[in-house]
């Protein structure tokens, strides 16, 4: 690989992987970063990284729609890899707009996939970042295998499925070397604050309430962002074309439980609210509609053919998120623009 294009790269995970790509793997080549600058892009979060590597880093603002824009990236560039980040994400929104999900998710990743055929002899690999929620949901046992069949519950997973679908059928029909990966819940630096993580880390400092989704009893498998981009690395790098790999924390925890860690953490670090303890914000809100009750990955296939495994505890993975929020204010300001307030207005605004 020599010129890998990381399309979403100014996204929470896709700049988390640049990162890696310049400070940890090693990677000698150039990376180009096409984002489409929505809502979710900052790229304040690699602002250090172009500024130190002028010649090895470029962006492009780009949608991945947008068949001529990629294919003039993929020809000026010599793509010979793709790490597909570029999605949206979040799965309330969805619920709010299915279309642009259907849009981004399923055409962008046909689109690209379509250019990738048509510049196979000297594509490597194209690999699809994905995420657990294909599967549905689980009741209190069980764990999600390569081989569980999709069940996708929301518009956002639907259409994760169906870009999924597609990248297998590129695979079978047209021999295009593929990987997949299907991730569950991460967190780190450089989240969006209409996550869970971010927004409780946020307003637990802040003072602001926490709300909680129906009763908090959801649960979740954790994972430091930096063990994806690993496992990312690994699969792309190591991993066995046409093959799906499940990434996961084997760390499940309920709503309820990842929120009283955080406002431990922000009640050790910060200093103490006038008002009371940061429990007492803690707010029941209406449910997500169709909330998916458990996710849970069983991740052994990546384990033992590819040898990863998570660095980071839960623990220690979410002292270093707090930590990071509090040192990074500034990143904050930037991504809170008049569209972020409007989301929390609209969005809880009418949970209450
Ligand atoms: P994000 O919403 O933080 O970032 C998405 C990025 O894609 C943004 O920079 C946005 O500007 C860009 N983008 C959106 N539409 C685009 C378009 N049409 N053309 C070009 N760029 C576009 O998302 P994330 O949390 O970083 O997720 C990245 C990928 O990982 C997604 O595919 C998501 O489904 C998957 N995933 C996420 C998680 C998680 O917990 N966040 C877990 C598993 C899998
Ligand atoms: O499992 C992987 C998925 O994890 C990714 O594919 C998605 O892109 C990512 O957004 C995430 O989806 P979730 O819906 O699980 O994440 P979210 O942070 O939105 O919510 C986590 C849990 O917390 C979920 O059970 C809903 C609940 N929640 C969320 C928010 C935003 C609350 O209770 N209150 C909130 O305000």
């Amino acid at each position: 690989m020599n010129n890998l294009l990381v399309t979403g790269g100014c996204g929470f995970i896709g700049a988390n992987f640049v990162r890696f790509l310049f400070e940890e793997a090693g990677f000698q080549g150039r990376v180009v970063n096409a984002d489409l600058l929505t809502y979710a892009g900052n790229p304040l979060s690699l602002a250090d990284i172009e500024a130190a590597n002028p010649e090895r880093y470029v962006f492009r603002r780009a949608d991945i729609c947008d068949r001529a824009a990629m294919e003039r990236i993929m020809d000026e560039f010599q793509i010979d890899a793709v790490a597909h980040f570029a999605a949206e994400s979040h799965v309330d929104r969805s619920i709010v707009a299915p279309d642009t999900f259907v849009r981004t998710n399923v055409l962008g990743t046909q689109t690209l996939l379509d250019l990738c055929r048509r510049r196979m002899d000297r594509l490597e690999v194209f690999h699809h970042v994905s995420t657990d929620e294909v599967y549905g949901t689980l009741g209190e046992e069980g764990y999600f295998l390569e081989t569980t069949p999709y069940a996708p519950s929301s518009p956002y997973s639907a259409s994760k499925a169906a870009s999924d679908h597609l990248v297998r059928a590129y695979h079978h029909t047209y021999g295009l070397p593929v990987t997949i990966s299907n991730c569950s819940n991460n967190y780190g630096p450089y989240q969006f604050p209409e996550k869970l993580v971010p927004l409780m880390i946020l307003n637990a400092i802040e003072g602001k309430p926490l709300p909680v989704y129906g009763d908090g009893r959801n649960v979740r498998d954790w994972l430091h962002v930096a063990d994806h981009c690993r496992a990312v690395w690994a699969i792309m790098t190591r991993g066995r074309r046409g093959e799906t790999y499940n990434v996961g924390g084997r760390s499940e925890r309920r709503n309820l439980e990842v929120v009283g860690r955080i406002i431990d953490l922000v009640e050790q670090l910060c200093p103490a609210l006038p008002s009371g303890p940061r429990r007492d914000l803690i707010t029941f809100v209406k449910d997500r509609p169709g909330h998916d009750w458990r996710y849970a990955i069983d991740c052994t296939k990546l384990e033992s053919e590819l040898g990863w495994s998570p660095r980071e505890t839960f623990d220690s993975g979410m002292e270093d998120t707090v930590r990071w929020y509090l040192a990074h204010r500034d990143w904050v300001e930037s991504v809170r623009t008049g569209e972020y307030t409007r989301w929390i207005e609209a969005h809880y605004g009418k949970r209450a």
